[in-house]
């Protein structure tokens, strides 16, 4: 059979046929020859076809030579099929029944062909095993209601078997007490884009409220010393799904603060930016909350309201066709929340903050800034030029309001909340009105202006005040700085840390 089959290779005209090749064949003599084993190599490289044509002869031959049993055992694996065994039989009947040089081609592109099939297969049964994997996950997605526990079941979280470097070891701080708050009750929150403004103070709040080790701050900034060394730290890109993945499963997530954001005023200076972040994130952030069944929140702004919004008490519902795309990312936020909210069950919850006032941390490049910078001013130089115009009213808050509202509407009964996005108001103030309650405290303070015709077009198509009745009624959302106590409050604090920084 196989001297047919080596045989009517050779017919085929192989490029070793025995009429062009019939002083090679006598050195094809019987298996162990070292002889056999030159010719061999002779053949391959007088037929420039290398070492690998006669890796091939050799194992056909079995031949033994030194250099070429290496050979013969690295091709084993592929050939062996497809090389009859010659270690019986007469010397005439080796002659006949060894392979043919013409069918070295055929047992060639067999073995490349077999080993081609066999790598397929394995590629195609890596490829079935993933599409699986997706079908599945989508299955999940799109039957049923709540999502989350069938996903749980997919993707276990095993306490103690998660230690890859996106796990966080214990906290670092040196303050024991910090450590001791880890009751499991309470939930485990990472905040993303936690070192712009608000996610420090955030970071602080929910960590007296939940402990210490029980709030990750995330960024992908290098955090300050004082911040690294307050709490649990980790980096996180949000636009790397898998490395999302992986610190949400590995430190055991259940609530997320989704804060990394590009603001309106830099993000009309990098749209492209803006989008990825604003768009692409929330994306990443809400299939991740949705496939391990977290509770998360997402701010929105005054600035998803547009020029054909009402602008003075600007209800919950109307109107949105926001100019910047600052403001389209966050319609698209609000609104992909809510879908999957009401599609797969996801605890989605959404305030619309005003513009945020702080005194320790910088505001982030928003249209608002200038009501940060102000105060700064008026203790250090006495002095403001402000870029928007002096009668322009916006809605604004102190920071404690708006992180106190975060808290409290993360931690609203689900009952309560009839609503998944919800304006929240404190005060609304010019440049001017502003400047004049300043003044109080210190007189000789002034406020000129240059105004920026990119930010005051953006101002011009805010609200000028927000209608929060509804998170009043549902969750007793309340303020407590309004604007003569928000002026007290900033001068003092920035007044008590210049002098701190100058006593250092
Ligand atoms: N500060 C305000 O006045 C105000 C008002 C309304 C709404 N908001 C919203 O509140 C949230 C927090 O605001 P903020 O003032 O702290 O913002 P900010 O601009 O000060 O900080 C945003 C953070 O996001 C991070 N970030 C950017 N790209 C990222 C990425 N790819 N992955 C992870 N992080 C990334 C930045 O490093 C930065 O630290 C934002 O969503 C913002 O839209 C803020």
């Amino acid at each position: 059979m196989f001297r047919e089959q080596w045989g009517e290779t050779s017919e085929r005209g192989g490029c070793y046929s025995q009429s062009n090749r019939p002083q090679k064949e006598a050195s094809y003599a019987g298996p162990g020859g070292g002889g056999g084993a030159r010719e061999i190599l002779a053949l391959a490289s007088e037929e420039g076809q290398g070492v690998g044509k006669a890796r091939i002869l050799s194992s056909l031959q079995g031949v033994v030579a030194p250099k070429l049993v290496w050979i013969k055992f690295q091709q084993e694996a592929v050939f062996t099929s497809v090389t009859p065994p010659i270690t019986s039989g007469n010397e005439n009947e080796r002659l006949h029944t060894r392979p043919h040089p013409g069918g070295l081609r055929e047992s060639l592109e067999g073995g490349v062909f077999q080993r081609l099939f066999t790598l397929r297969f394995q590629d195609t049964l890596r490829r079935c095993m993933m599409l699986a994997m997706q079908l599945l996950r989508g299955a999940v997605k799109h039957t049923g209601r709540r999502p989350q526990c069938s996903v749980k079941q997919l993707i276990p979280v095993v306490p103690g078997t998660t230690s890859t470097s996106q796990q966080l070891p214990a906290f670092r701080g040196t303050q024991s007490s910090f450590c001791a708050n880890t009751d499991s009750d309470n939930p485990r929150v990472l905040i993303t884009g936690g070192l712009g403004q608000l996610g420090v103070g955030l970071a602080e709040l929910l960590r007296q409220r939940f402990g210490q080790n029980n709030v990750i701050l995330s960024d992908i900034r290098k955090p300050s010393y004082h911040v690294y060394h307050s709490g649990p730290f980790v980096f996180a890109d949000i636009l790397d799904l898998k490395n999302l993945r992986e610190i949400v499963v590995n430190n055991n997530i259940s609530w997320l603060v989704h804060y990394s954001a590009v603001l309106s005023a830099v993000g009309e200076n990098n749209v492209a930016v803006a989008k990825d972040v604003n768009i692409t994130g929330l994306h990443n952030i809400l299939d991740i909350a949705t496939e391990h069944g977290l509770r998360v929140f997402v701010p929105s702004t005054i600035g998803a309201f547009g020029p054909s919004s009402p602008r003075d008490l600007t209800p919950d519902l109307c109107v949105q066709r926001p100019q910047t795309i600052y403001g389209v990312s966050k319609v698209h936020a609000e609104l992909m929340g809510e879908y999957y909210h009401h599609r797969y069950g996801l605890d989605f919850r959404c305030l619309r903050y005003p513009g945020i006032i702080s005194a320790d941390s910088q505001p982030g490049g928003g249209t608002t800034d200038y009501a940060v910078k102000i105060f700064h001013a008026a203790v250090k130089t006495g002095s403001f030029e402000c870029n928007l115009c002096s009668g322009t009213q916006l809605p604004m808050m102190y920071i404690d309001d708006c992180l106190r509202a975060t808290l409290e509407v993360l931690e609203a009964p689900a009952d309560n909340l009839a609503s998944r996005t919800y304006n929240i108001h404190a005060m609304s103030f010019t440049p001017q009105s502003l400047t004049q309650e300043i003044q109080k405290a210190v007189p000789h303070f002034k406020t000129t202006y240059d105004v920026d015709p990119v930010l005051q077009a953006i101002a011009d198509s805010w609200p000028m005040a927000l209608d929060d009745s509804a998170a009043r009624r549902d969750w007793g959302w309340k303020h407590k700085y309004d604007l003569p106590e928000l002026v007290k409050t900033m001068l003092s604090h920035i007044t008590v840390s210049n002098r701190r920084a100058q006593d250092f």
